[in-house]
């Protein structure tokens, strides 16, 4: 099984700064992903791209809605259609005109799957952060207190651990942070921060 998506280029320049609203988004996600652990990791990887784009790249808000949508529906397609991931959401969100830089973000958020080279900052983020949102997530279920007093030496030693979060392909996460020129003990600094702010429920 493939997925390569074999174009690189995605949408329309025409439909620049097209959104979906927070409430459509939502609903698009309630509707296409059931698995609750999912929808979770799109809303953390949401969240992180919002907080990241305010704050690291001093984007408005318009914009930081963008980058947060881009991470909201990355594996929109994941639950339902795996064979088609990421190419069932991308062809959604072209069908409705949405801005080409959000389905760029989406369609290289694995470079080594799909076959698209992240190219701007919002690319290169949604991939940096993908997998190690999810491997900070697994690290605070295994804490008695959660995200509480999780520090960056923890999160590190489970880094170097193979078999925590076996799944979690550490060189895909050290290739993705040398693309996004970030260092990768301070993204880990800022997931351990702005994921533990939000109670998850
Ligand atoms: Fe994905
Ligand atoms: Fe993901």
């Amino acid at each position: 099984m493939s997925l390569q998506l074999d174009r690189s280029v995605f949408g329309s320049p025409v439909n620049a700064g097209n959104v979906l609203s927070y409430e459509d988004a939502h609903r698009l996600l309630n509707d296409w992903v059931k698995n609750d652990r999912l929808k979770l990791h799109m809303k953390q990887v949401a969240h992180l791209m919002k907080s990241w784009a305010a704050e690291k790249e001093g984007l408005n808000e318009a914009d930081q809605w963008r980058w947060e949508m881009a991470g909201l529906l990355h594996d929109a397609d994941w639950d339902q259609w795996p064979d088609l991931h990421c190419k069932k959401i991308i062809e959604e969100l072209e069908a409705s005109n949405i801005d080409p830089e959000i389905i760029h973000a989406i369609a290289s958020h694995g470079p080594n799957h799909f076959g698209v080279e992240p190219i701007t900052q919002m690319d290169k983020m949604l991939f940096a952060f993908d997998e190690l949102s999810g491997l900070t997530h697994a690290y605070s279920l295994m804490r008695p207190e959660g995200y509480g007093g999780m520090e960056l030496k923890g999160i590190k030693k489970r880094f170097k651990e193979k078999g925590f979060a076996a799944s979690v392909n550490r060189e895909e996460i050290q290739d993705a942070m040398n693309r996004a020129g970030v260092e990768l003990e301070s993204i880990m600094q800022f997931i351990v921060e702005k994921q533990g702010q939000v109670n998850w429920g």
